[in-house]
Parts: C-alpha cells; sequence; structure tokens
C-alpha cells in the first residue's frame, strides 16, 4: 500500500482522532499533492488549499457528482438534503442562492446579536452554577457548548423555545453524512434526522409564511415570496436545515476545543481574564490549533487538471485538509505550538472563496463573548476528569467535558 493511503486510512481511525496531526505532517513532508486510494489526492500544506478553495476549476461535491459516483445517493434524504442547500452546489446556481440568503443574513443583523448573546451567555452560566453547586461536576459540552450556539441560532432563526434542545441529537446524526466514509447504518440515522427537520422547518415557514415576525425565517420566506429571483420551497428547506446544522455543531465543538485548550495551557488562563490576551486573537489561534471543521473535498470541474504537478483523477477529487494546512511550518512559526499572542494567522479553518462560511463571524462572537465570562465567573474552575473526544475526523471536537465549577 502506498504511504498516502496508509496515512487517509490511518486518520479514519478512532486513534487518530486524539491526534491527527503527526498523521498530517506526515502526508505534507510527502508533497503538497498526495494521491490516496485510487481516485483522490490528499492537498496538504497551506498554500495549496488556501489557493485550491478559490480555484474556479474545482468546486464541491454537487448533485451531478453524488449521481455519478454513489449509486444509491437519491435514496439518502440527508445527502439530496445537503446537496440541495448552497453547501455542496456550484457555480453559477451558488452564487444566486447564497446571495439571497446572505441579503437577509447580514454582517448588521449579526452585529445586533451582541447583546442577546451577552445575555444568553449570562444566563446560561447562571443555570450552569445552580447545576454545578456544592461541587456536582457538570458536562459542560451539554450544558454550554451545545446549548449557547443552538439558543443563538434558534434565536436567529425563529425557532421557539421550547423547540430548541432535541436538536442537538438530530444534528448529531446529520452531520454524519458530512464524515468521508459514513456506514450505511450511520446514514440511515442521517436520513431519519433530515427527515425530521425538513418536516419541522416546513411547518415553521408554513406558519411565518402565513403571520412574518422580525427572525430570519421570516425574512428567507419573504425572499422566496416577494423577491424577483426567488428561493424555490426546496431550497429554502435545504439551507434552513443547513443554518442549523451548521449553526453549532461547529461552534460547539470550537467552545469546547477552546476550553480544553485553556487548561492545556494554564498560562493562557490568567491572560484572559486579566485582557493581556484579547479574546479575539485568542480564538483566533483556538480555531488554527484545533480546528472544529478539519477537512473539506473538492473535485475537478474539467478534465486533464493537476495540482503540484500531481494530475487530478477525474472520477475522484481532493481532500482539503484543513487542519494540516493550519499547521504547516512553511506559513506559521512554531506551527505546533499553541500561541494566541500570533498575528495574521488567517486559519483556514472557515474554508475561503466562495464557499467561505456564512457564519464565522457569528461563531467568533460566540466564542469571543462566552470563553472570557465563563473563566471570570469561576474563578477555580477545574477538570472533573478526562474530556471525551468524539472518533470525528472532519468534525473535531468532544463528547463530554466534566467540570468542576468551585474548589
Ligand atoms: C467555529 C464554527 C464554524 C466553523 C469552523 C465553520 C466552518 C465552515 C467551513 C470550513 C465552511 C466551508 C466548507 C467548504 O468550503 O467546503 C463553512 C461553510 C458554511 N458555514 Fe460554517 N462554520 C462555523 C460556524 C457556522 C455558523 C455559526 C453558521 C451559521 C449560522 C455557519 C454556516 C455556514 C454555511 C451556510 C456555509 C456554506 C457556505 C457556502 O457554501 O456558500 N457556519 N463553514
Amino acid at each position: 500500500m502506498d504511504e498516502g493511503t496508509e496515512i487517509i486510512n490511518a486518520l479514519m481511525s478512532p486513534e487518530a482522532a486524539a491526534d491527527p496531526y503527526p498523521l498530517y505532517r506526515r502526508a505534507r513532508e510527502l508533497g503538497p499533492a498526495v494521491p490516496v486510494w485510487d481516485d483522490m489526492l490528499l492537498a496538504t500544506d497551506y498554500a495549496t488549499v488556501h489557493q485550491l478553495l478559490r480555484d474556479p476549476k474545482f468546486g464541491v461535491p454537487a448533485r451531478e457528482h453524488h449521481e455519478a459516483f454513489e449509486p444509491t445517493f437519491a435514496e439518502h434524504s440527508s445527502l439530496v438534503t445537503i446537496s440541495n442547500s448552497i453547501l455542496w452546489t456550484n457555480a453559477p446556481h451558488h452564487a444566486r442562492v447564497r446571495s439571497l440568503i446572505a441579503s437577509v443574513f447580514t454582517a448588521r443583523r449579526i452585529a445586533l446579536l451582541a447583546p442577546a448573546v451577552e445575555a444568553a451567555v449570562a444566563r446560561m452560566l447562571d443555570e450552569l452554577a445552580e447545576l454545578g453547586a456544592g461541587g456536582t461536576p457538570v458536562d459542560f459540552m451539554d450544558t454550554f457548548a451545545f446549548r449557547l450556539p443552538v439558543g443563538v441560532i434558534c434565536e436567529l432563526l425563529g425557532v421557539p423555545e421550547q423547540d430548541r434542545y432535541r436538536f442537538r441529537a438530530l444534528a448529531t446524526d446529520l452531520t454524519v453524512a458530512l464524515e468521508v466514509l459514513a456506514g450505511s447504518e450511520e446514514l440511515a440515522a442521517a436520513d431519519e434526522a433530515t427527515e425530521e427537520l425538513r418536516g419541522y422547518f416546513a411547518e415553521l415557514a408554513a406558519q411565518r409564511r402565513a403571520h412574518p415576525r422580525e427572525d430570519l425565517v421570516s425574512a428567507l420566506v419573504q425572499v422566496v415570496d416577494g423577491a424577483e429571483q426567488r428561493l424555490s420551497d426546496e431550497e429554502l428547506l435545504a439551507n434552513l436545515v443547513l443554518l442549523l446544522v451548521a449553526g453549532f455543531e461547529t461552534t460547539t465543538n470550537l467552545l469546547g476545543n477552546g476550553l480544553d485548550l485553556v487548561f492545556r495551557h494554564p498560562w493562557t488562563l490568567d491572560g484572559l481574564r486579566t485582557g493581556r490576551i484579547a479574546p479575539a486573537s485568542f480564538t483566533e489561534e483556538v480555531l488554527r490549533y484545533e480546528s472544529p471543521v478539519q477537512l473539506t473535498t473538492r473535485v475537478p470541474l474539467a478534465a486533464g487538471l493537476s495540482v503540484a504537478g500531481v494530475p487530478v483523477p477525474e472520477k475522484g477529487g481532493l481532500f482539503l485538509l484543513l487542519g494540516g494546512a493550519n499547521r504547516d511550518g512553511a506559513r506559521y512559526v512554531d506551527p505546533d505550538v499553541f500561541d494566541p499572542l500570533r498575528t495574521d494567522s488567517q486559519p483556514l479553518s472557515f474554508g475561503g472563496g466562495v464557499h467561505y462560511c456564512l457564519g464565522a463571524q457569528l461563531a467568533k462572537l460566540e466564542a469571543t463573548t462566552a470563553l472570557p465570562a465563563l473563566l471570570n465567573r469561576f474563578p477555580t474552575l477545574a477538570r472533573a476528569g478526562e474530556p471525551v473526544r468524539r472518533a470525528r475526523l472532519v468534525l473535531r471536537g468532544f463528547e463530554s467535558f466534566p467540570l468542576l465549577l468551585a474548589g
């Protein structure tokens, strides 16, 4: 077996979930583009991943790609729904739908959310304090890291409070469809979760169509109903599911990964409490060092393409190692050192080019608000045991993270 294939196979193993970085380094040492399996390349370094994200000759694996290479594609509601969202749509269709969504999911709308995010953080810290009173250990992932992003994205979308908490299991099931090798049982669970979310949003959209409010679902429905260029019902539904799922699974992991790095580098705790480390640069370094999204995929949109002199298999594509590119020694000094005082970091954790993450500003707002507030609220915060990582490659984060709030 060639070394590239050995590396990608090892990356798929549960052991690599603990620490994939030595494998990324080995892959980088083989070159910027490394053939793996029979039909894929690994893009391993910062410059190559950065360039591929922006190269219009490469696209995301859209419906046509799945239909050509996955005989059972049409049977999977999860895959079909994601491919009807902007995440898996290419030009020119992508630009049309993305601009309609971006016309309501604006930087201004996100900036206006800052006080609401602060209030949500304060409320959730109160709840955490109650749960952890008297030295009872609490699970940070369940009681905070999940609740905050789900609360914020649901507030934005207009999902009523009583419906929010069941979304965690649904999102967890659905996002398995984004992993490189999803098994058939996992895909069945992803399909079931997708159907439930589609049903939920179809009903919510119908309610908001009849009685609009000041929320994103109402705004998106009006884009459908009012604008000259419209979102179809299917585009609306698929993108609502995407916004919900993309909106908290990743941010939950950013919060968990951030807290883990604080404990692994205790000096940052003081720095954050005293303000010597700016929350924004801390968050940027967490994104670089432990990216919540480790890998994304691109496929060639034309024949005869090559990357760094290596031919791209026409019937395959490329895995872009975002998490590996972020640790590239050619781009970063001491790439394996966690240093929140870095400047000009620009990690590739939110992707780049036309698919650049629509929620980057929101995710940063949540993390920069939440982590310093948590550390200041509980001066003797400590781990109550080892955090448990999820055995996933693409979405990197913790399943549970036990904490003691007071010593
Ligand atoms: C730390 C948190 C987050 C990370 C690391 C992250 C990462 C990413 C990445 C890497 C992509 C590009 C995928 C590709 O090019 O193949 C992406 C796209 C996207 N993200 Fe995020 N994301 C985060 C939070 C959010 C939030 C909070 C939202 C929404 C509320 C969101 C919505 C989206 C959407 C809609 C896209 C698709 C954009 C397009 O294809 O045009 N994300 N995200």
